[in-house]
């Protein structure tokens, strides 16, 4: 049990200075493009973002748990980085690593929900299911930028994640429970120790 807690809080702490990177990341890549709906968009995941690494610090605060201070730091400085190369990168690059690094958090999540429930805190599975839900959403959204594109849609790119109802349904196979809908959508997202 002790070990799954350890792994948990291992990837917590990488999600949380992960989607710190990100977020600057996305504010670079939003601002480089042009196309008002492709601007909005990435805008929005970049707000998305900015609330996985809230909701991220609140299950790090509920086991005790601090962020990692170089970690952080440099997720400042590669999202910075990041986000004024997206200006003389043009538009694949970003796109597609935007895409890949998204097909990598949706599995990050998932395992950190198994994680999660095999350590006793069954209340952050429902929330980090729907955050892997919303990474999907993601690499689908650049996936199609690049299919859409002349060039990125000739580019071999990361392989396919499985159908976003599997995250779910692979969890409940593999657990044998059904996590609980929590209110992910507002900040207010109760855990264990809010209801005491
Ligand atoms: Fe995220
Ligand atoms: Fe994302």
């Amino acid at each position: 049990m002790d070990s799954h807690l350890d792994e948990l809080i291992k990837i917590l702490r990488l999600a949380y200075s992960g989607e710190l990177a990100a977020a600057y990341a996305y504010r670079g890549h939003w601002h480089s493009v042009k196309d008002e709906a492709t601007r909005a968009r990435i805008r929005e995941i970049e707000e998305e973002e900015w609330h996985h690494r809230r909701l991220v610090g609140r299950m790090l605060e509920e086991v005790g748990a601090k962020p990692n201070r170089a970690r952080e730091f440099r997720a400042v400085v590669i999202g910075r980085t990041l986000g004024v190369m997206c200006h003389v990168a043009g538009w694949l690059l970003p796109m597609y690593g935007a895409g890949k690094l998204e097909s990598r958090n949706i599995n990050e999540y998932e395992t950190a929900a198994r994680h999660a429930a095999r350590s006793g805190r069954a209340e952050f599975v429902d929330c980090l299911l729907a955050m892997a839900e919303v990474e999907w959403e993601h690499e689908k959204y650049f996936r199609a930028c690049l299919a859409g594109h002349k060039l990125g849609a000739r580019i071999p790119l990361w392989p396919l994640p499985a159908p976003k109802e599997t995250i779910r349904a692979t969890y409940n196979f593999e657990l044998g429970t059904i996590p609980e809908r929590s209110n992910l959508n507002g900040d207010e997202f109760a855990f264990e120790s809010d209801r005491a």
